[in-house]
This record gives structure tokens, C-alpha cells and sequence, in this order.
């Protein structure tokens, strides 16, 4: 494909192979800290409506290190404050000759309209509540790093799911490898209808905790909490907060992730966040790798396309 929209549409085999080229490409540039020169030439262009720490930069180094340019667009300080369409805009940065598109925005399905008015490579960089494919995959890269195998694990994801596009590409992705995975969180950020689709739905941390390899814990988005009933800030650090009293109930190598930013005191105390199972910034340097692998391996698939006089696919 010469797009990566989410986890729910690859197979377990695309996942795999992006997370083995993840891993050659993060070995090749030793630590993706070293520039390996297989995309010079290209040009990655960053189109973010929303707010980004990691997404946006590793992003932006992955192809700096793949030795493409990065064009970088923030909506603050745009033609869109004149009226300009979110569509327009990318044809605009598009005809300045870039061959990916990479995207964040508050809406679902941005970037599956993008990738049907653009003819570059068009990557999800979280598109609102839906999904944010290279968070999962560097997710799962970093679970495969600690363990022999994804499948057979039990893994939680805990906390504000309802909101949570990185809780639904991590689901996706962990089903299709063969994780069990546990839904964790509030009856207001949980919804039962999880169980329909074949995942664990659970209420109380401490009664799943015993069984889990890994926590991944979920920021409660306030930004997208208007009209949801949701704990207090109290409530929530009081039920599902893993703290050091918590660790004392989890297995004794169990992987403490999160997809940062963090709330620390909320979903995780400055004790487990900066403590040894925490694997937090590890999931950081990963994110470099498979964004790495993503925009190689749809720049590939581009490529053949494009010899073989198709358009899109
Ligand atoms: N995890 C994540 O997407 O972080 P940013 O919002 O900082 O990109």
C-alpha cells in the first residue's frame, strides 16, 4: 500500500513486516541516532492540526535520518485561519512536490480522505478518537524487544479507552499477534460492546493486574471530554493509578508502558514512570524506528506502483 491509515485494516504479516524493517532500520542507524542515506531525494511533509511532541518530531527525524527533506506545517500561523479547506491545503503542500503526507488531525478520517484526494504516500499521525497506527506499532515493537513473542501475552490497556486512538490500533494490532488483551477503565470510558469483539472488558485494575505482562496506561484526554460523564481527576488516580503500592500486585517482570505525554499523579506515579519496569522512553527511540519503516516501506510500494502506471492502491 502506499498508505498506512490504521492497524485494523493490515494483516498480521504487513504488521510483522513493518516491525521487522522497524528493527533492521533502527540496528542500521545504531539506535536511530546515525542517518542511512535511502530516501535522499524525498520529502516528507508534516501536517499537524493538532498538538505533538513525539509524533511530529520523530516523524520528522525518521526521515531526516533516511536522508528525505521534511516540509513543517502547523494550522497556527496558516492560510487556514482565511478560510482555506483542510483538502486544499494538503493539495497545496502536495504540489510542492512531496511524496509523503503525514497527518494529525481532531477529526476521524482525515487521512483516509487525504488519501483519496492525494496522489503521494499518506501516513496517520492520529486522526481524533480513531487510530494512530505508528503509536501502535512502536508499541508492539517494544513489547517484541522484551519478549520472545507478542502472542500468548496478556496486555491491559487502562484507562480513558472512549477517547483513546492509541487503545484502538493497539487493539487491533495485539489481537492480530496473538496478545490477550484486557480493556481496563471506568464503565464511563469503557464500553461493554468491547466484548463483542472478542477483547476482555475489566473495571477493577487490581483484580487483572496479577495476571498482566504488560500495562499500557492511557492519558485521560480532557480536550475531548465535553458532554461524557468521567471520574474526578481523584477518583481516577484512586482506582487506576499505578503506583509503587499497585507494583506489589504485578507479576515481577511485568513492561509498564505509556504513550506519553503523561499525567503524572493521574494514570502513573513518578515512581513506576521513572522506575525499572518502566520502558516509556525506550517506546520514544522506538517510535523513530517504525516511522522509519513506514515511510520506506510505502515509498517502495509507491515506487512500484508508480512503474507499474497505477495511481492508486
Ligand atoms: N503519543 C503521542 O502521540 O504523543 P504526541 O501527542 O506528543 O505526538
Amino acid at each position: 500500500h502506499r498508505y498506512l491509515l490504521g492497524l485494523e485494516t493490515l494483516t498480521a504479516q504487513e504488521i510483522t513486516t513493518l516491525l521487522d524493517v522497524a528493527q533492521i532500520l533502527k540496528e542500521a542507524t545504531e539506535g536511530c541516532r546515525r542517518k542511512v542515506p535511502l530516501l535522499t531525494g524525498k520529502t516528507c511533509a508534516n501536517l499537524f492540526f493538532e498538538n505533538s511532541t513525539r509524533t511530529r518530531n520523530s516523524f520528522s527525524l525518521a526521515a531526516k535520518r533516511l536522508g528525505a527533506d521534511t516540509v513543517e506545517f502547523g494550522a497556527s500561523g496558516s492560510s487556514t485561519a482565511k478560510g482555506e479547506t483542510f483538502a486544499d491545503t494538503a493539495k497545496t503542500i502536495e504540489a510542492m512536490g512531496v511524496d509523503w503526507v503525514v497527518t494529525r488531525h481532531s477529526t476521524p478520517g482525515t487521512p483516509h480522505l487525504l488519501a483519496r484526494e492525494l496522489k503521494c504516500c499518506v501516513l496517520n499521525a492520529g486522526d481524533g478518537p480513531h487510530e494512530h497506527p505508528t503509536q501502535g506499532l512502536l508499541d508492539l515493537l517494544t513489547i517484541r524487544q522484551h519478549r520472545e513473542s507478542i502472542k500468548g501475552l496478556t496486555v491491559a490497556l487502562v484507562g480513558d479507552i472512549a477517547h483513546s486512538r492509541t487503545a484502538r490500533s493497539n487493539v487491533w494490532g495485539l489481537k492480530k499477534l496473538g496478545a490477550h488483551v484486557i480493556i481496563c477503565g471506568p464503565p464511563t470510558l469503557v464500553s461493554e460492546r468491547w466484548k463483542e469483539l472478542g477483547f476482555e472488558v475489566a473495571h477493577h485494575l487490581d483484580e487483572i493486574l496479577p495476571r498482566c505482562d504488560v500495562l499500557n496506561l492511557l492519558r485521560i484526554q480532557f480536550e475531548r471530554q465535553n458532554a461524557r460523564p468521567f471520574p474526578s481527576v481523584h477518583e481516577y488516580a484512586a482506582l487506576y493509578a499505578m503506583n509503587a503500592k499497585r507494583m506489589q500486585l504485578a507479576k515481577e517482570d511485568i513492561l509498564i508502558m505509556a504513550p506519553g505525554p503523561i499525567n503524572r499523579g493521574v494514570e502513573i506515579t513518578p515512581e513506576v514512570a521513572d522506575g525499572p519496569h518502566s520502558v516509556i522512553l525506550e517506546q520514544v527511540n522506538n517510535g523513530i524506528a517504525v516511522r522509519m519503516a513506514a515511510l520506506y516501506l510505502l515509498s517502495a510500494a509507491d515506487d512500484r506502483l508508480r512503474a507499474a502506471g497505477r495511481s492508486h492502491s
